[in-house]
This record gives structure tokens, sequence and C-alpha cells, in this order.
């Protein structure tokens, strides 16, 4: 993910009349082979690191991504603020509920410091489209929103175990911590908490080779299929959040559909230039519409309308969204928030004991 940053970052003049641009200067990774792909890549980068604290002392660094295994948020985000460094920090925000809070109080204690949490799939133009026409009330009375992420490489029995798949260092929610804030951004913006859930968690693949060829326990969940209850001023409505590793034939697919009684709405990124919609008034024809978007994006770009726009434009917008807000702007659609990060680890906190125990559960948000 550090590289997807500096990819956006390096083609920043991909974007117009963006009020600051983000200049990398400082690396670090424990893996030092990884640093000669910067170095090579990079003119502006002044300092390579296997020490994180080397960064944080450097007076001419202002602000830092942090993407590592999820064990290490509540440890580096802390140091990282208290540095006085503005921080895009990777999801899940912490590996639990707890380490989250560790995260939350450290921010509390910084508020002049920009923390936002890394969600980069609502930038799409389908999936804006899809928020503005909830946002402009043309669904009505709500039926069922569903939010997913489907991956399925771990489909295959022979995929060497990685940290992902491992407890200690990914957390006890599995596949929830993994794709847990992508599936919660959307809904938590849109004011779609739910009240309580009932989760059904699947871990299907129990053991895995390791990278010497040994099997190992594989104890993490692989699929979480989530149903909260909304309850809103009409009624309440189902959300359902599927977060799933091993989704047949899926490589990276994240879509949001919004069911209503007077309009609905999809987007996936399987169909990346598309949005559907239907619009519907008493008695009248139910038809779904396509519209082709072609490239739309929050932060306008080169790129001209009738394009096609991709995950490497979706990292960009939110990278857009990051520095705008950074250097005063307020255009548009914001990264998540450290608090939509709190509240999606309720609702997953919520899963995993419902997953567990078989019960609904009542989801305890912080605030
Ligand atoms: N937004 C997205 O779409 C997206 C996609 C993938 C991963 N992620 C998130 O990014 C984070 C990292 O995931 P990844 O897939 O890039 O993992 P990764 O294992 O590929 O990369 C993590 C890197 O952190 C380095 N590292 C480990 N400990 C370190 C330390 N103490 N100091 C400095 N570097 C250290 C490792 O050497 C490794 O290069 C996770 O929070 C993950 O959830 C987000």
């Amino acid at each position: 993910m550090g590289r997807e940053f500096a990819s956006a970052a390096a083609r920043w003049l991909h974007l117009v009349n963006s009020n600051a641009r983000p200049e990398i200067i400082g690396i670090c990774d424990t893996n030092e082979e990884l640093m000669s792909w910067f170095t090579s890549n990079l003119a502006s980068v002044s300092q390579t690191t296997t020490d994180f604290k080397e960064l944080l002392s450097n007076p001419e660094i202002d602000a830092i991504y942090c993407a590592v295994p999820h064990v290490l948020h509540a440890d580096l985000y802390p140091q990282i603020l208290a540095a006085g460094k503005h921080l895009l920090g990777e999801k899940p925000f912490g590996m639990d509920a707890s380490q989250n809070a560790i995260i939350e109080k450290s921010i509390a204690v910084h508020p002049d410091l920009l923390v936002r949490c890394s969600s980069e799939m609502p930038f799409y133009p389908g999936a804006q489209k899809v928020i503005e026409f909830v946002q402009s009330g043309a669904c009505g009375d709500i039926l069922e929103v569903e939010s997913a992420f489907l991956h399925s490489s771990d489909i295959n029995p022979d995929k060497v175990i990685n940290w992902k798949r491992m407890v200690d260092v990914n957390g006890e929610y599995g596949c929830m911590g993994d794709l847990g804030m992508h599936v919660c951004h959307v809904p938590l913006r849109l004011g779609w908490r739910p009240e309580s859930v009932y989760a059904s968690l699947v871990n299907r693949v129990t053991v895995r080779p390791d990278s010497s060829g040994e099997n190992v326990p594989c104890e993490t969940w692989d699929n979480a299929t989530v149903i909260g209850n909304v309850v809103n001023e009409t009624g309440n409505f189902p959300l359902v959040l599927k977060t799933w590793r091993i989704a047949p034939g899926e490589s990276n697919t994240w879509s949001i559909r919004v069911l209503g009684m007077k309009g609905s709405a999809y987007f996936t990124t399987k169909y990346p230039r598309q949005w559907q919609f239907m619009e519907y008034q008493a008695g009248g024809k139910q038809t779904w519409q396509s519209e082709d978007l072609g490239y739309q994006s929050v932060f306008p770009a080169i790129t001209g309308g009738i394009f096609e726009f991709g995950f490497t434009d979706a990292i960009q917008q939110m990278w857009a969204a990051f520095i705008d807000e950074l250097s005063g702007g307020a255009n548009g659609f914001s990264c998540a928030t450290p608090t939509e990060a709190r509240d999606h680890h309720s609702i997953m906190s919520a899963a995993l004991a419902s997953g567990k125990t078989g019960q609904t559960q009542k989801v305890e948000y912080l605030s």
C-alpha cells in the first residue's frame, strides 16, 4: 500500500487545480529490500530508515501514511501524533476495539492534527452517485442496504498463510478487520448505524502451508455476513455487511446497493464505469436504468469524461481528499474519520460476539 501512495503522489500532475501537492521525502520499512523501489523511482526521497522513530524526528515531514500490520496500529499511530505529524492511517485503526480506544485517546489530545482512515472505494464515480442519490432523498423509505467487499484468493487451500490469517497479528475479527471499514464507511457516512447485529461467520480453510510448506493452523474467519438492524424515523431496515475472503470468482469487488420504496441504486467495482438506479412512482413501471459515468472524479483530473476510472484513481482521489483537507479545503467527500473508524469497531465487535454465540448482539457505540 505504501507503493500505491507513492505512485499516486508521483502522478499528482493528473489532478487539476489541486491546492497542494504531497512530496514524499521519507520512507520507513523494517524490510530494507523494499527501499530501492522507492529511492529509484522517487527523486524526492532524502531519508530511508528501518526505524520509524527516525521519521518522527524529521522536522521536514508534515504528515505520515502508515500501512503496517494491524497489531502495530495502536503502537505506531499514537507515536506519530505525539511527534506532531498529521496521519492517514490504514484501517482497521487498531486490530480490535480496545486498541482502537488507545488510538482514539491520542487523537483527543492532538485536536490540531488531521487524522483520517484509509478507505478509497467510495471515491469511485458510481459510489458517489449512489451516495448523492440517497442524500437527495430519492430512495424514500429504505427497504434494505447491502454493502459488500469480496475477495477470492483464499479459496486456494495451498495459498501460503500471511499475517492477515493470523489472529495475533490481524486480530480476532479475521476478514472483518481486513475488510470491515471498507463496507462500513458509506453506511456510516449516510447515518446508518445498526442498533444490533446478527453475524454468520465462516472459517472454511482451517489449515494452510507456511513459507516452508509445513501446514499450520489458520484460525481467522474467512467470511462474515452481518445483518444489522437500522432504526430510522420511519421504521427499520436491514443493513447487510458482507466481508468475504472466499467469494468464488471475485478478485476485489466492492459494492453498495440501496433499495427503497421510491428509489433504488447500485454500484459495483465489477462494472467501474456504470451505476444502476430505479425511480418509482405509485402504479408506475419498475425499470432499472444503467448509466455510463466514465471518469467523473470528486477532485477534477485531466482524464476525459468518456474514459474509465479505476483502483489507482480511487487511491489518488482519497489522497486528494486528505491533502485538500490538510491544506484548508473542504471540497466534497472526505476520507473516513476516526469517529467512523471507532463506530465500525463497535459494529465489528458486536458481530464477532454474535458469530461466536449465535445470538443477536446490541451494538455499543461510544457516543
Ligand atoms: N486501503 C486498502 O485498500 C488496503 C489494501 C491492503 C492493505 N491495507 C491495509 O494496509 C496495512 C498494511 O497492509 P499491507 O497489505 O500493505 O501489508 P504488507 O504486509 O504488504 O505490508 C506491511 C509492511 O509493513 C512493514 N512493517 C512491519 N512492521 C514494521 C515496523 N515496525 N516499522 C515499519 N515497517 C514495518 C513490513 O515490512 C511490510 O512491508 C493494513 O492495515 C491493511 O489493512 C489497505
